[in-house]
């Protein structure tokens, strides 16, 4: 990179505008959407659209709600022309959906556009030239003048053949291609000029589509363009004004959300954001940014995941994971206080909901409820050598349903972090569950059991078990006032050292007549310190005695 990036880049001229009043308006109602996935997103891919993905794509677009969709370019391919034709002629197009085709200012292009929309019930022709400097002097060798004239002319060769559509509602979209990098005196003289050969009226007005054909400013500029043109423009009222941002600069959504503060009555745009480049806008983001603020986006994205399946299924683009609102990721909290503050939050509101009080959303870390959108909040918790002995207890209970007891959390934690720091890296919930089980469950030396039978009543129980130490079978037997009892009487008395069981804590893993449980149990050694033991079995009884030998093999 240059050390002196003005040397070869330049600054861009801000707009005059110092009484604009975008910066003090807000946003209370959704703007007129117009997919332009199957025009502009199509352009843009490796492998464009078959006809049969455009239909599904086109199908889904309905069903998002969308009532304008630029179906194609016509008089690019016979595929376009085949796939505009068969929307019309097998009557797929609702009869509240307009069909949007564009078409550069060429009569012959025009002819063969207009063919193409032969039948259809509503139709919007988008014509559009390139306006900015660059364009004029580079691309076409052309002075205002001739530009100007292009415009014209191509409004008249749509206007001459309006006979020819007698069914159809036509509308007329203009754009000045390049608009934001055009001087905005010269776009409001082309829209006029347009506007002048069209004659739109307050009843039949004419589309004005203002894009953002490459970002080349911050997205305040582009709204000081926006305003600054509505505020010039003659005949204001005959007029939609509409953009078309693109996302160059990673501002794309910026863009449009300031250019409908600006004025901008309709938005142009794609399903996460396909298209040339960087993309166009994002149309689910901003949609879904309007229904965060309690504004009904006009839009339906309740089955998002199903939406992007047929998108990705259709276009070959994948969902990047961090797309706002449709990433894999974004409803996914990895932060341990991430997590605890989003459950507490969750909790605070369902409680709120459940006594009837009107609540609204309000949880850290999640602007809206997943839910809304078909999708579910996730936990992903990892366990590495800083996570503390609540992470892993609550991963175990998570994932197994396995409940340590508080203070063996605090035995069991260290444990599972020193292996975490040996491995140096994150450990997945198996993994700490293998873990647990080698540091308690299967634990089988020095002491080893091989059987244990129990028998008597009245507070008064007798066992004898079979076991092996060191690998040498040992047969022992003890009395006590309960199972646990009788068990530690007849492990000291057949050698093995002194302790008493300090607590104990047992709890079924799953449900059903077959399903096992866990038993912990804390043991206190003659010298006073403590070992916690754990075993499982489908025999309560079993459970706790295994957890006593596991305690004991670990002191
Ligand atoms: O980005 C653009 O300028 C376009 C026009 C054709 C509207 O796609
Ligand atoms: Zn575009």
């Amino acid at each position: 990179m240059l050390k002196k990036a003005a040397s070869k880049y330049r600054p861009f001229p801000p707009i005059h505008l110092p009484d604009r009043q975008w910066p003090n308006r807000v946003l209370t109602a959704p703007p007129t959407w117009c997919s332009v996935d199957l025009r502009d997103g199509n352009q843009a891919l490796a492998v464009p659209m078959n006809v049969s993905q455009k239909l599904e794509m086109f199908d889904a677009l309905v069903k998002c709600g969308f009532k304008e969709i630029e179906v194609g370019f016509p008089a690019a391919s016979n595929t376009e022309f085949a796939f505009m034709r068969r929307l019309i002629e097998d009557k797929r197009i609702p009869d509240d959906v307009t069909v949007q085709v564009l078409v550069q200012a060429r009569e012959d292009l025009i002819e063969r556009t207009v063919e193409s929309l032969v039948g259809a019930k509503s139709a919007i022709v988008h014509l559009y030239n390139s306006t900015s400097p660059a364009q004029r002097r580079i691309v076409f060798g052309l002075g205002k003048a001739e530009i100007l004239q292009m415009a014209r002319r191509g409004t008249q060769w749509i206007k001459d053949r309006l006979p020819r559509l007698a069914g159809t509602h036509v509308r007329l979209e203009y754009s000045p291609e390049s608009f934001s990098a055009t001087e905005v005196e010269f776009a409001v003289e082309i829209c006029a000029a347009v506007m002048d050969v069209w004659q739109p009226t307050p009843d039949a007005k004419v589309i004005l589509n203002l894009p953002d054909t490459v970002e080349v400013a911050m997205p305040n500029v582009y709204a000081d363009q926006i305003e600054w043109f509505i505020r010039h423009l003659p005949r204001r009222d005959a007029a939609i004004i509409s953009v078309h941002t693109h996302n160059d600069r990673g501002t794309g959504v910026a863009a449009t959300e300031l250019a409908m503060l600006a004025g901008a009555e309709r938005v142009e745009g794609t399903l996460f954001g396909n298209g040339e480049r960087t993309g166009n806008l994002d149309i689910v983001t901003v949609a879904l940014n309007l229904y965060m603020h309690g504004i009904d986006p006009g839009l339906e994205f309740g089955d998002l995941n199903g939406l992007r399946e047929v998108y990705e299924r259709c276009t070959g683009m994948v969902v990047p994971p961090r797309q706002p609102y449709a990433g894999e990721l974004v409803f996914t909290a990895f932060s341990g206080s991430h997590q605890d503050a989003i459950r507490k939050g969750l909790r605070a509101w369902e409680s709120a909901v459940e006594k009837g009080e009107s609540i609204h959303w309000d949880i850290p870390y999640l602007t809206l409820d997943p839910g809304d959108l078909g999708r579910e909040y996730r936990e992903v918790i990892r366990v590495n050598s800083q996570s503390g002995k609540g992470g892993v207890a609550y991963l175990l209970e998570s994932e197994f349903g396995i409940e340590l007891p508080k203070d063996m959390q605090r035995e069991f934690g260290p444990i599972a972090n020193d292996e975490v720091d040996r491995l140096g890296r994150e450990v997945r919930a198996t993994e700490l569950k293998a873990m647990f089980w080698r540091e308690y469950v299967e634990r089988a030396t020095p002491w080893h059991l091989e059987h244990f039978a129990t028998e008597g009543s009245d507070g008064v129980v007798s066992c004898r078990a079979r076991m092996v130490r060191d690998g040498n079978a040992v047969a022992i037997a003890g009395r006590g006032n309960g199972p646990i009892a009788a068990f530690v009487h007849a492990l000291v008395a057949g050698g093995a050292p002194k302790f008493e069981v300090a607590h104990y804590a047992e709890h079924a893993l799953g449900s059903g007549e077959g399903a096992a449980a866990i038993a912990y149990i804390q043991i206190r050694l003659g010298d006073g310190r403590t070992r916690w033991g754990a075993g499982v079995d489908t025999s309560i009884e079993l459970a706790s005695i295994k957890a006593v030998v596991s305690a004991l093999n670990r002191g």
